[in-house]
């Protein structure tokens, strides 16, 4: 059976000096949402796009900004975050000892909520945060730098949490980041990911269109 599968290009990968271009390249290949990697240099050995970046960038496009914070202490960004555009916020589960009351606070200022998982890190992380979920995204290399090689004993995990999910009857989405391509993107959908993430796969491309329409036509 066909599925609806989100395609969410990661804007890490595109031409930094170009980017209103790169987001209406986004826009005109047909992927559904934009995927912002935030990093801090602490939490992962990277820097990229703080609050005004990403301001300017929401002048340039109407997509959804789905944001995924890689930083230390996360809680004390959300609304800075919210603030330049976010309409999504993920952040990692090992960056937070109150990742409950922190998914509750994306909520309440009317955003979409994220957890994310590292690779080393069980699906249990979950099991009690599930329900203030809008999605779980699922790492799939360890976080930091874009053009990695997928690990692929996380598809066990996916199909965990995916089962957790079906199990209580939520709507909570699986996004899978990292290493993501034509080639797996099908074992990665029928582990059960409901949005893939796409850096490298698909800046590399270069008839995007047809790239989304075959992801999306395939699975
Ligand atoms: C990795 C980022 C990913 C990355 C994916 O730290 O979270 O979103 O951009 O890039 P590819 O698809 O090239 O692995
Ligand atoms: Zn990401």
């Amino acid at each position: 059976m066909k599925k609806n599968i989100l395609i969410a290009p990661s804007i890490l990968s595109a031409d930094f000096s170009n980017m209103a271009s790169e987001l209406a390249v986004i826009k005109d290949s047909g992927a559904d949402w934009i995927h912002v990697d935030v990093m801090d240099g602490h939490f992962v050995p990277n820097m990229t796009f703080g609050p005004p970046l990403i301001k300017s960038y929401r002048k340039n496009s109407d997509m959804i900004f789905d944001v995924h914070l890689m930083t230390e202490a996360p809680e004390r960004l959300l609304e800075s975050y919210k603030d330049a555009g976010a309409d999504r916020l993920t952040f990692h589960v090992e960056a937070c000892r109150h990742s409950h009351r922190y998914l509750r606070a994306i909520r309440d200022m009317g955003l979409a909520s994220g957890i994310t998982l590292n690779p080393q890190t069980p699906a249990s992380a979950v099991e009690y945060l599930l329900e203030e979920c809008d999605q779980v995204l699922i790492m799939s290399v360890n976080p930091g730098f874009g053009g990695q090689s997928f690990i692929e004993p996380v598809l066990q995990k996916i199909q965990v949490v995916k089962k957790m999910i079906k199990d209580r009857g939520l709507k909570t989405l699986i996004q899978v980041d990292g290493g993501v391509n034509s080639e797996n993107s099908q074992r990665i959908c029928d582990a059960g990911a409901d949005v893939l993430v796409m850096g490298s796969a698909f800046f590399n491309e270069k008839d995007k269109k047809s790239f989304v329409n075959k992801i999306k036509g395939t699975l």
